[in-house]
């Protein structure tokens, strides 16, 4: 192999290492946007029956830190009366979950 070669395998490598595990879109439209919606509108049959607030919204992305995104992803989230609105997401990795919440704050508009 010559050494342009050996650096395009690397290069490549590392490509495919840094996707793998936070793939944060695929996770957001597997694991959210069936309430979310693919684009985070929230315009979806769940969106509507659970308000969800519109996450292309600076206002709605406003309400919420990087730290409570988290925590929701995490750990669910229930609305006023105490009923669970936002299940906690299972099968995810804090890392996949941070790069979630970094993906969430893309959506913005
Ligand atoms: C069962 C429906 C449902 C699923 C699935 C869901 N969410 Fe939510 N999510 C909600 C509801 C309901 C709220 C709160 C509504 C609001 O305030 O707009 C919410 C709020 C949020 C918030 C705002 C945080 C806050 O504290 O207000 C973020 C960020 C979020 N969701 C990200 C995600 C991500 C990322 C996923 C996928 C891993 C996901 N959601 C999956 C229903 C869902």
């Amino acid at each position: 192999m010559t050494t342009i070669h050996r650096f395009i395998v690397l290069a490549l490598a590392s490509i495919a290492l840094s996707t793998y595990g936070a793939d944060a879109a695929g996770n957001w439209k597997e694991s959210c946007a069936k309430c979310h919606g693919e684009d985070g509108k929230g315009e979806t049959k769940m969106g509507r029956k659970l308000s969800i607030g519109d996450l292309t919204d600076a206002k709605m992305q406003a309400k919420f830190t990087d730290e409570e995104a988290f925590k929701a992803i995490k750990s669910g989230r229930t609305d006023a009366n105490g009923k669970t609105t936002m299940k906690a997401i299972e099968g995810l990795s804090d890392e996949d979950m941070k790069a979630l919440v970094a993906y969430v704050r893309t959506l913005k508009k």
